[in-house]
């Protein structure tokens, strides 16, 4: 079965960019973007994830935008509440700053910065108990790939958090495939590799929790204006994370109708 009727999720991740001047000139034209033609929520949700420091800005830029665009953090705490813990940003402030969405997991973190599943557990287990919605990023490297053990990998990805998700929180989780060799490099799955994957995440997602056939599973990794159609007709791809190409306003923009047009 596919999951056609989940409503899309287009996240622009801005990771470590870009300076608070490109970022403003960014919204600007984004916003401009929805304002001669908007793309409602129930057609495709709207975010973007820049760097911590301008999360509050970011927010407030796009108060006033023509659509809901929301604002997502890149990364939360292991650590809950408030305390002691030095250069953290936990999931209750985020919350508190009414932040509701958050990537965890993402590639660049797991390998740049450690984040084992154990961490990644005590992550997700602070945003769902805080009320966040996890943006929870999963993918295998090439040599995974080529050694065969791309969806073993993946499914097993999914697997580490399931210990720490509570039944009910599965709903205020959202998937991100994005395969490590895809990410950043100009290539990309083929539909039909990125849906066969999708599906297979999706029959995992569904082995774990009743909720597994309404959840958006994006896909990330080299997601441009030229791929975004073909990746948005595929039944189990339910939107898209997007790198690169959400630095450039219009090219984030397509990509969100790509997504909208096809539901
Ligand atoms: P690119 O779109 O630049 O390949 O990045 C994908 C990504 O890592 C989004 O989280």
């Amino acid at each position: 079965m596919s999951g056609s009727t989940v409503t899309p999720w287009v996240i622009g991740n801005w990771k470590m960019n870009p300076v608070q001047a490109d970022a403003q000139q960014l919204i600007q034209e984004f916003k401009e973007l929805l304002q001669n033609n908007d793309i409602s929520e129930q057609a495709c949700r709207i975010g973007v994830a820049p760097v911590s420091i301008a999360l509050m800005n970011v927010k407030a830029a796009f108060e006033n935008a023509a659509s809901p665009v929301h604002t997502v953090a890149q990364d939360v705490s292991r650590i809950a509440g408030t305390g002691a813990y030095t250069g953290e940003v936990s999931a209750e402030l985020l919350k508190d700053s009414q932040i509701q969405l958050v990537l965890v997991g993402h590639s660049e973190r797991r390998e740049i910065f450690a984040d084992s599943p154990q961490i990644l557990c005590e992550k997700v287990k602070n945003a769902l108990n805080a009320g966040l919605t996890v943006v929870y990023c999963i993918g295998e490297s090439l040599e995974q790939r080529d050694a065969g053990q791309a969806e073993q990998v993946v499914l097993q990805q999914i697997c580490d958090i399931a210990p720490v998700v509570e039944a009910e929180q599965w709903k205020q989780i959202i998937v991100a495939y994005e395969p490590i060799w895809a990410i950043g490099t100009g290539k990309t799955a083929s539909p039909e590799d990125a849906q066969s994957m999708h599906a297979a995440i999706r029959e995992g997602l569904k082995q774990l929790t009743p909720y597994g056939q309404q959840m958006a599973i994006l896909y990330g990794g080299s997601v441009k204006p030229e791929n975004a159609v073909e990746l948005a007709a595929c039944p189990d791809i339910n939107g898209a994370l997007v790198g690169g190409a959400s630095l450039n306003a219009g090219s984030f923009y397509k990509i969100a109708q790509a997504f909208a047009e096809t539901e």
